[in-house]
C-alpha cells in the first residue's frame, strides 16, 4: 500500500502514550519513550511506533523513508491558548513598559486590548487572514500543530464575527489546526463603558447565539478581572454560553485574587487560565471540579512581573496541568511553546517532562482532542516534529533557538529547516 512514511533512526521517540485522559500527578513525567526509536505513518495517521527494527521490518518499495539522523520526534506541540488574529502591534507599548509604565497604566489611558481593538475594527477579514498566516507560519516552525484561537479585539456584533470567520479561513486555508475560541467578552469597549450592563446583554442575547448557530467557535471565554468583567458578569456571559452549547474556558485570577478559579469551578468549565494570584482554595476548587488549569509563562515573564502561577502546589494537588503561550500583541507577544518550557523550567519548578506533558496530550484534551492529537500512538493523526537534537531535555534547556529541523501535519511534510552554514560540505 503506498502512502506511508517511516521516520527511522530516531535517538528519542517521545511518545506520550498512556491512559486515555489528560495526565496527573507523577504521570506528568512518564513520555513512554522509546530510545533509538522509528514510526510508521499511513493514511495520514500513526500507524505504529516500535524499535528501528520492528518499524523496518514493515518498510516496502512504496514506503518514504526519512532518516531523522539521530535526533529526537514529538507530536506538535497544542497551544491552548492564544489570541492569533489581531491587526498592528503594540511594539510602542512595549518600549513604554521597559520605561516604567505598567500594563495596567497603558490601558487606563486607553492603550492596551483598547488599542488593538481600534486597529482590529478597521482591517478587513482579508487583512486579518493575511496577517494571520505570517503567525501561523511563526507557530509551525515553532513545532506547534494546533492552536486554540481567541476572538476578541473586535468587541461588536460585525467585528467579534469578523475574526471568527478569519480564524475558519486560516484553519482551512493552512496546515496549521486552529480550535475557535469566541472572547466577546475580553473588555467592555469605550462606548459602552458607562451602561456596561448593555454590553453584558449584547453578548448573552445577540452574540453569543450568532457565534453557536454559525458554528463559529467550540468554546466562549470570559476575561473575569477587576476592572473588566466581574465574577456576576462573568457567570451571566458564561452560563449563556453554555446553554448554546460552547464549551467553557475562563481568564481567572491574571492580575489580582479576584475569584476567578472559583468561579470556574463553580461553573465547572473545561479550563481555568493564568492563575497566577490563584491560592490554595482555588487550587482546591479547581481540583474538586477537575478543571484544567493553563498556564501562561509567557505573559509574566513578558509583563516583567515575577508572579508565576504555584505549578508544583496544582500538580501536588492532582490538577492535569497544560502550558500555553497566550500569544497576543500586549501581554505575551511568543507564538513559541519551546520558550514556554524553559519558563516553565526555570521558573516553576517544572520538570522538562511535566512541561511536555502539559505542552501534547493535557493541553489535546483540554480541547476535547485527546483521542486525535497529543501523544504518537496507532489511530492518531500524524502531526509530529522531529527536533535537531537528541535528548527530549534539551528542548527546554537551549532556550532563544528554534529546536524544529522537519515539521508534519497529517503525516505531510510542511517545514523544513534550512541547511546548516556551518556544514564544510557546503
Ligand atoms: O491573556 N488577559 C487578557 N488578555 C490577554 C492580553 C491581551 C492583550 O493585552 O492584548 C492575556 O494576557
Ligand atoms: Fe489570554
Amino acid at each position: 500500500m503506498s502512502n506511508a512514511l517511516a521516520v527511522v533512526n530516531c535517538a528519542q521517540v517521545v511518545t506520550l502514550a498512556g491512559p486515555p485522559r489528560p495526565r496527573i500527578a507523577a504521570e506528568l513525567s512518564e513520555l513512554e519513550i522509546i530510545e533509538d526509536g522509528a514510526m510508521l505513518v499511513r493514511g495520514g495517521q500513526v500507524e505504529k511506533v516500535g524499535s528501528r527494527r520492528e518499524i523496518e521490518s514493515l518498510v516496502d518499495k512504496d514506503t518514504e523513508v526519512v532518516d531523522a539522523e539521530r535526533r529526537i520526534i514529538l507530536p506538535g506541540f497544542v497551544d491552548a491558548h492564544a489570541h492569533p488574529v489581531f491587526a498592528g502591534t503594540r511594539a510602542n507599548e512595549f518600549e513604554e513598559r521597559a520605561s516604567g509604565s505598567t500594563y495596567q497604566e497603558i490601558a487606563a489611558r486607553g492603550g492596551g486590548i483598547q488599542s488593538t481593538v481600534r486597529a482590529t475594527r478597521e482591517a478587513t477579514l482579508d487583512q486579518l487572514v493575511q496577517v494571520g498566516r505570517r503567525y501561523a507560519d511563526w507557530f509551525l516552525r515553532c513545532g506547534t500543530t494546533t492552536i486554540e484561537a481567541k476572538s476578541g479585539y473586535g468587541l461588536t456584533v460585525e467585528d467579534e464575527l469578523k475574526i471568527l470567520l478569519a480564524i475558519r479561513r486560516l484553519n482551512d486555508e493552512t496546515p496549521l489546526n486552529f480550535v475557535p475560541t469566541f472572547l466577546g467578552a475580553h473588555d467592555v469597549p469605550p462606548e459602552y463603558r458607562s451602561r456596561r450592563d448593555q454590553y453584558v446583554s449584547l453578548l448573552i442575547e445577540e452574540m453569543i447565539p450568532r457565534v453557536a448557530q454559525e458554528k463559529l467557535a467550540e468554546y466562549c471565554d470570559v476575561f473575569c478581572e477587576e476592572k473588566v468583567f466581574t465574577s456576576d458578569e462573568s457567570w451571566k456571559i458564561l452560563s449563556a454560553a453554555r446553554c448554546h452549547g460552547l464549551g467553557l474556558r475562563m481568564h481567572a485570577d491574571q492580575l489580582s485574587l479576584s475569584g476567578g478559579a472559583k468561579l470556574a469551578a463553580e461553573l465547572n468549565t473545561v479550563t481555568a487560565d493564568h492563575l497566577e494570584h490563584t491560592d490554595a482554595g482555588g487550587i482546591a476548587a479547581l481540583k474538586s471540579a477537575r478543571v484544567q488549569p493553563v498556564l501562561l509563562p509567557g505573559s509574566v515573564y513578558a509583563l516583567g512581573s515575577s508572579r508565576y502561577p504555584a505549578a508544583r502546589e496544582m500538580i501536588e494537588a492532582g490538577l492535569a496541568v497544560v502550558l500555553a503561550t497566550d500569544f497576543n500583541p500586549g501581554s505575551s507577544p511568543t507564538p513559541s511553546m519551546l520558550m514556554i518550557l524553559s519558563l516553565a523550567s526555570t521558573h516553576m519548578r517544572m520538570s522538562p517532562a511535566e512541561s511536555i506533558t502539559a505542552a501534547t496530550i493535557n493541553a489535546a484534551y483540554s480541547l476535547n482532542r485527546g483521542g486525535a492529537i497529543g501523544s504518537l500512538e496507532a489511530g492518531k493523526r500524524a502531526d509530529f516534529v522531529i527536533h535537531d537534537c537528541a535528548d527530549y531535555r534539551e528542548l527546554a534547556y537551549f532556550f532563544g533557538i528554534e529546536h524544529p529541523w522537519r515539521v508534519y501535519a497529517e503525516g505531510r511534510l510542511i517545514l523544513t529547516r534550512n541547511q546548516s552554514a556551518t556544514d564544510e560540505r557546503r
